[in-house]
């Protein structure tokens, strides 16, 4: 059933001039070219629940490649063409738009990538993950701004559900109980009670996923706004425990993601982060396995290793007769993450008053007196220079010297 709404109050109010006209203008070539073409998935949603969403995705029913290629031409815009995937991506310098190929999938075996075979735009609407993700609107200049709503989403948007299409969604690509969450916890939305029962049923087939599409889903969480209400619930559905039996979606989590996000720049989630804090309670050879497991990038990594290697040497660190030198020497060379993780995660006041110390101050503590200044003095680059150099940071961090004569005077005194 195609439903006469009608959203060019939306996409008027949501959606930047320039955008508007760009799809104006696709709906037109397309049309010249006897093609149909709509905009459709998460961007529709967003527009009729008035969220910002910039993320425009076109399907077009005909050929993307040869449509992407004329809108290049008559937009002035650069594009990337992915014949197998019958896909292409166009872009200007402040915007991009994703066009492919209406589609119907199948899957030869749960988890596996899908066969794509050209369709209809009803058949590429069907393949989709949830009545609200499966909606599209048409570009045609004759029926532009239409809504077509085959599957019931505005409904389960105006009711606030979650709902798959079909019975075997879950199993043909279990990534979907991850986007459900996401989904539901980042809108408010419910869990539609069959579709709770199928992601229950279908937990077990997230063993059919690759690891590095599980780590893609993993870091979509952690980008998400408010990424412990997701684990909170991936927790209560046995979803977190399928990423490492040991993980916690608790209490201790929101609190310390809270405070984390206080503690970072507002417009980046501060996703490594947020990884050493999930990582933190586990041992260190559950982290190591976790690593190895979901190859983690070198980042990654390293923030977890330097992460459970800092949290052994806290009680060290909580002594609070400790110098500044001592402390910039226990802490310097951990990643800032992990740093900022074991800040959060520590119960020790003193500890934390020294990381925060250490990451406030200490760190930038440089001496004034450079290697060139050193040679001037006579002395020649090599571990006598290299030694000189930290004495004169650690008379620095401790206050011995506070000019650079004083500098000076003290290397004069090694020298002796
Ligand atoms: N999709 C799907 N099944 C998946 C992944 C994606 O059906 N496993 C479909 C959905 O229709 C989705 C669209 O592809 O809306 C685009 O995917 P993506 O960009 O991941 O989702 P958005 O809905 O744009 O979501 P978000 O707001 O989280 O970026």
């Amino acid at each position: 059933m195609v439903q006469a709404i009608n959203l060019s109050g939306k996409i008027e109010k949501h959606l930047p001039a320039e955008l508007v006209e760009f799809m104006q203008e696709a709906g037109l070539v397309a049309a010249s070219q006897g093609q149909s073409l709509y905009l459709v998935g998460g961007v529709v949603r967003d527009l009729l629940l008035g969220r910002t969403n910039l993320d425009l995705d076109l399907v077009v029913e005909g050929d993307a490649a040869s449509l992407a290629g004329r809108l290049a031409e008559t937009t002035r815009g650069k594009t990337t063409i992915h014949r197998r995937f019958q896909t292409a991506n166009l872009k200007w310098s402040r915007w991009s738009v994703d066009v492919a190929t209406a589609r119907s999938e199948s899957y030869a075996r749960p988890g596996a990538l899908p066969a794509v075979k050209p369709a209809s735009i009803e058949t590429d609407l069907f393949r989709r993950d949830f009545t609200i993700n499966a909606m599209a609107v048409e570009l045609a200049p004759d029926r532009w701004v239409r809504l077509i709503d085959l599957y019931g989403g505005i409904n389960d948007l105006e009711r606030g559900l979650i709902r798959i299409l079909h019975e075997k969604s879950f199993t043909d690509d279990a990534t979907r109980i991850w986007r459900a969450l996401r989904y539901e916890q980042r809108l408010d939305f419910k869990l539609e009670p069959e579709t709770l029962r199928l992601l229950k049923r279908d937990v077990r087939m997230l063993d059919t996923i690759s690891v590095d599409r599980l780590r893609n889903e993993l870091e979509l969480v952690l980008r998400e706004k408010l990424p412990e209400k997701v684990l909170r619930r991936a927790e209560e559905l046995g979803v977190l425990a399928k990423l490492h039996s040991s993980l916690k979606g608790d209490g201790w989590l929101s609190k310390k993601f809270g405070e984390a996000r206080e503690a970072s720049s507002p417009d980046l989630p501060p996703v490594e982060l947020y990884l050493a804090l999930l990582a933190y309670r586990l041992s260190d050879e559950e982290s190591e396995k976790l690593i190895f497991r979901f190859r983690l990038g070198k980042s990654y990594a390293q923030t977890l290793r330097d992460s459970y290697h800092l949290k052994a040497r806290l009680g060290s660190l909580a002594d609070p007769s400790l110098a500044p030198s001592r402390i910039y020497q226990f802490l310097h060379g951990y990643s800032q993450s992990a740093l900022n993780a074991n800040y959060l995660a520590s119960d020790s006041p003193t500890a934390k008053q020294h990381i925060h110390l250490f990451l406030t101050r200490l760190r930038y503590v440089k001496p004034s007196l450079t290697g060139n200044d050193l040679q001037k003095m006579g002395i020649l680059p090599g571990p006598k220079m290299k030694e000189i150099l930290q004495r004169l940071q650690e008379a620095r961090l401790d206050g011995e010297v506070t000019t650079k004569q004083g500098e000076v005077e003290l290397v004069r005194g090694l020298l002796h």
